[in-house]
């Protein structure tokens, strides 16, 4: 059955034997894996026309980025956000991951201190220690069903060696589209104690709440934007992270040459793929981008009451994102990984992202496979409650 608009979301490609993290992990096994974040939707036509017409030419030689990227992306970051960035501010790279683990290289030294809010993408939490520096970790707080910040406690936390916040806005795994008010309290920290912000925003493009807009955090004030490194790339949003694309925005002229030398000879070129793919999403899909959060927001809203009927599991409302957060800490499930394992669901351990008691479900998938995923899990929670489960193990 198709959805709605001219795009299919609906259809289910098979990902098994093309050497896909997400599905191999559970080679054999009737699991559906619902964990790492990519998505089970083709990319948008556009992009998969423009990547066809490159590889007809044939030849893949090192390749910049092409002429029209950086205008684009100027372009779009004000159209979507009222962000004025100049284009000589933009560093290309191959993913996120590399580029906070660049920051990590190039502010401070060795010994000096990194916080960050947890639970939080597990990358950001082995990052620092990969240059000698120290992580501090500051528990994001849940008050009345909505994460926020424990801004005393950050500010309690900040020691002399502390240089730099890695932020993740939106936020996974908690969903979170963070406001004004709560990026300028953040932010005010950061200048009082003189540390650099690195704004993770590789989720900007998947707000679900028709109600927020994403704030970019160096767009809250020119001093802000000094301190600020942003990561950004069309890699979520367009489901192409196997294709290696990224950009950093660095508008202080001095940090971002810190940033290119940290990454001077160790990080590769973009591949010509990854360029061909990022410049077709940002100039050519809005119409599938539209269409597709509208199915994320039902896909969302679905998980949302299948949790909200199953006992002992809850969900805080989810602003963006394809990636629900579970407590299941009142179900008293030992390992819950395993045990939904059990029942063919492959979800995310919270612990990996310093959230104990928490599993993540991806649900950007079809919907056929999410009420599959969702039917197994229901099952799963029944006989845990009937005891059945106790049985079976
Ligand atoms: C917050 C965040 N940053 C970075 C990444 C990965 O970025 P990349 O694949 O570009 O290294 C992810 C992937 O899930 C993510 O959620």
């Amino acid at each position: 059955m198709k959805n709605d608009s001219s795009f299919d979301f609906d259809t289910v490609v098979n990902r098994r034997g093309t050497d896909s993290a997400k599905w191999d992990k559970y080679q054999g096994r009737d699991i559906i894996p619902l964990w790492v974040a990519d998505m089970d939707f083709k990319s948008p036509p556009a992009i998969l026309r423009a990547i066809r017409e490159r590889i007809e030419h044939g030849v893949f030689g090192y390749t910049l980025p092409p002429s029209e990227l950086n205008a684009v992306v100027v372009s779009r970051l004000n159209d979507q956000y009222g962000w004025e960035i100049e284009s000589e501010w933009l560093v290309w790279l191959p993913g996120l991951v590399t580029g906070f683990n660049a920051v990590c290289r190039a502010v401070g030294s060795d010994g000096d201190d990194v916080m960050t809010a947890v639970p939080v993408y597990h990358p950001f939490l082995s990052a620092p220690a990969n240059f000698g520096r120290r992580l501090i970790k500051v528990p994001l707080m849940e008050t009345n069903w909505r994460w926020s910040f424990d801004f005393d406690r950050i500010e309690e936390s900040v020691g002399p060696q502390t240089r730099l916040f890695l932020l993740c806005s939106p936020h996974n795994p908690v969903g979170r589209v963070f406001s004004a008010e709560e990026l300028t309290t953040l932010a005010r920290i950061c200048e009082t104690h003189d540390m650099i912000i690195c704004s993770d925003e590789i989720h900007c493009d998947l707000i679900l709440d028709p109600e927020k807009t994403h704030i970019p955090t160096a767009s809250l004030s020119a001093s802000v934007a000094d301190r600020t490194i942003t990561l950004m790339s069309a890699s979520k949003t367009f489901n192409t992270p196997g294709l290696g694309c990224a950009f950093a925005v660095i508008s202080n002229r001095a940090l971002r040459k810190r940033f290119v030398r940290a990454i001077a000879g160790i990080v590769p070129h973009v591949n010509a793929l990854g360029y061909v793919a990022t410049l077709a999403a940002f100039r050519d899909c809005a119409d599938w981008h539209a269409a597709l959060l509208d199915y994320l927001r039902a896909n969302r809203d679905l998980v949302a009451d299948a949790i909200s009927q199953m006992p002992n599991l809850s969900m805080a409302p989810l602003e963006a994102t394809y990636l629900a957060w579970i407590d299941v800490r009142k179900a008293g499930i030992e390992n819950p990984i395993e045990f939904f394992e059990a029942d063919g669901i492959g979800m995310q351990d919270g612990a990996d992202f310093d959230g104990p008691g928490f599993v993540r479900l991806n649900f950007g998938c079809p919907r056929e496979t999410l009420h599959e995923a969702l039917r197994r899990m229901a099952g799963a929670m029944e006989k845990l409650d009937t005891g059945c489960w106790m049985l079976d193990a």
